[in-house]
């Protein structure tokens, strides 16, 4: 099955000059979706996951059916301000300012095996604060699983060379 195929890409979309990877084509085919799901399952199998995180809002979309195929637990990281608990934060640089991501203090606990799942790696910023926030919560980040990787952006080798990376779609 070709998932490339299935993702849209829309020009000069959210700002001028840039090639937007629309996953919604992909996910409104449920054989795609399952075949995306299930090839993401495939990659987890015997690391012994115990939770995946997924950082909202489309890492939610494939990171919370690929735990409950896993029988894992699922942790939202959110935009600040959401989360209701206790929260740690994380604030990392983006091209122009910083942002920043919550997870809930408890959601982990350590020595916890955790996979990151989320629809797409960019410049890596998101996952490294969203790896940094699983180990300061004692976390053990075992793999990071993607839809679509922007290889031409060299995170993988730029940031996240710490980890075990894979994606199903490149660019
Ligand atoms: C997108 C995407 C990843 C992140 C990748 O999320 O879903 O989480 O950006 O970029 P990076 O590798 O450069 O950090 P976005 O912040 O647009 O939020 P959304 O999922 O709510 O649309």
């Amino acid at each position: 099955m070709n998932l490339k195929e299935k993702i849209r890409e829309i020009e000069n979309f959210p700002k001028e000059g840039i090639s937007f990877k629309d996953i919604t084509t992909l996910l409104k085919d449920g054989d795609y979706f399952r075949y995306a799901v299930d090839s993401i399952v495939n990659n987890l199998k015997d690391k012994n996951i115990d939770v995946v995180v997924g950082p909202e809002a489309r890492g939610f979309l494939l990171g919370a059916p690929v735990a409950y195929a896993m029988g894992a637990g699922f942790v939202p990281v959110r935009k600040p301000g959401k989360l209701p608990g206790e929260t740690e934060a994380f604030s990392y640089d983006l091209e122009y300012g910083v942002d920043t991501l919550e997870m809930h203090k408890d959601a982990i606990e350590p020595g916890m095996n955790v996979a990151i799942v989320d629809d797409l790696l960019a410049t890596g910023g998101t996952t490294k604060a969203v790896a940094k926030l699983i180990e300061k919560l004692g976390g053990k980040v075992v793999a990071v699983e993607y839809l679509i990787e922007l290889e031409f952006l060299e995170a993988k080798e730029q940031k996240l060379s710490d980890y075990e990376v894979r994606s199903l779609i490149k660019y």
